[in-house]
């Protein structure tokens, strides 16, 4: 059953024999759903124009729903963006941070996530309390709890992190969060599509993430996942037509916001993206992400236990357990990290330098060959 649900994935993806995906926590190839919807909108704009109007509102709603049900929300608690930057801004500078609040975030978080709270911080006087890491990029439960202290008003971290695979014992750090009525912002972008992830069941906040990762879906969208009691209570940053209602409705200033999340999106939706992404969540979504993860975990364990018996030095934080696709090493036996770089591109096979070294990391439309390319490159 779970080995023809998973076939019905790997058919989604062209797979040629040249390119060797490797860098899917970077950017992964798109599903041929995503594509095929891309295609569907691009032909009929050309041929119909206006007249697609109502239809493409209602393909942007199934893709919220889609994205819903993966994420374990109501459709009405998404807002898209252009990328998870778009998201992170509006909930950091949304929530109303006040002077002397406490943000704690790890160190090696990903820009599009530091940046947001730092500058949210300072423009509100608040505080951003950077907690480091420690060796291979490991972020242990107990160090990020120390951080708390009674001026901690957010907990805003990645439920995996983006250099190695790093992750805390999330529910513990949640139910902490509850006690402390410390709100908790989780950025999902390395976990959609790839870790089962019911975000609401799981107590968060918020949480934010992108398209073209773990999603397989084009670049050029980003999404904020937000609790409607959060979202009636928080203004948006960015205010256009569709803040209040549609592009029909007539200007009037005292009108009021919509007061779901799809207020934040305040003008036109890019279409093609966002219908491309509801695309590949309903694939994700029916093949079940639990089969998917096994895949990707099997093809990394493999990949990880490779690199290691050829005598690279593995940098993951949680060593060889077979619990993330990413594997980081740097290179052994006298070779030089550029110059493994260099074989490895010269060869076809994507991967990324990040957490010290190279990052490859599979996904569960790879195939056993792919690995062994890699393997014997290295
Ligand atoms: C943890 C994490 N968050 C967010 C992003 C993407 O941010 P954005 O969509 O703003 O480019 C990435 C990767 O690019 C990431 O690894």
């Amino acid at each position: 059953m779970a080995t023809s649900r998973l076939a019905e994935f790997q058919e989604q993806f062209a797979r040629r024999a040249d390119l060797t995906h490797l860098n899917n926590a970077g950017l992964a190839p798109i599903t041929l759903a995503a594509k095929n919807k891309v295609e569907y909108w691009a032909e009929r704009y050309y041929q119909e124009g206006f007249w697609t109007d109502a239809d493409y509102m209602t393909d942007v709603l199934s893709a919220r729903h889609a994205m819903a049900d993966l994420i374990g929300c109501q459709h009405d608690e998404i807002a898209w963006f252009q990328s998870a930057a778009g998201g992170i801004n509006q909930f950091a500078f949304g929530i109303g941070l006040q002077p002397d609040d406490e943000v704690v975030m790890w160190d090696q978080e990903y820009s599009s996530m530091l940046y947001p709270w730092k500058e949210a911080c300072d423009q509100n006087k608040a505080f951003l309390k950077i907690v480091d890491s420690e060796e291979n990029l490991k972020t242990p439960t107990e160090k990020y709890l120390a951080a708390f202290t009674s001026k901690t008003r957010v907990a805003a971290f990645s439920l995996v992190q983006f250099s190695s695979g790093a992750r805390m014992d999330t529910q513990a750090v949640i139910s902490e969060c509850k006690k402390r009525g410390i709100l908790v912002f989780i950025d999902i972008a390395q976990t959609l599509g790839l870790h089962p992830c019911t975000v609401w069941a799981m107590g968060a906040d918020a949480v934010a993430g992108g398209s073209h990762k773990w999603m397989v879906s084009p670049v050029g969208v980003g999404y904020l996942a937000i609790r409607k009691e959060l979202a009636q209570k928080m203004k948006p940053r960015n205010i256009g037509a569709y803040t209040y209602g549609t592009c029909d409705d007539p200007s009037d200033f005292a009108c009021e916001p919509k007061r779901d999340a799809t207020k934040f999106e305040p003008g036109s939706k890019q279409v093609l993206e966002i219908t491309a992404l509801g695309a590949s969540a309903r694939i994700i979504k029916a093949v079940g992400v639990e089969t998917i993860e096994a895949e990707a975990l099997r093809l990394g364990a493999k990949l990880r236990d490779g690199v290691y018996n050829k005598g690279h030095q593995l940098l993951n934080p949680f060593g060889r357990e077979a619990i993330s696709p990413m594997v980081n090493f740097l290179p052994g036996n006298g070779m030089s990290l550029p110059d493994m770089a260099k074989r490895l591109s010269d060869h076809k096979v994507n991967f990324a330098l990040r957490g010290g070294g190279i990052r490859l990391s599979t996904h569960a439309f790879n195939t056993d060959k792919d690995i062994e390319k890699a393997l014997s490159l290295l």
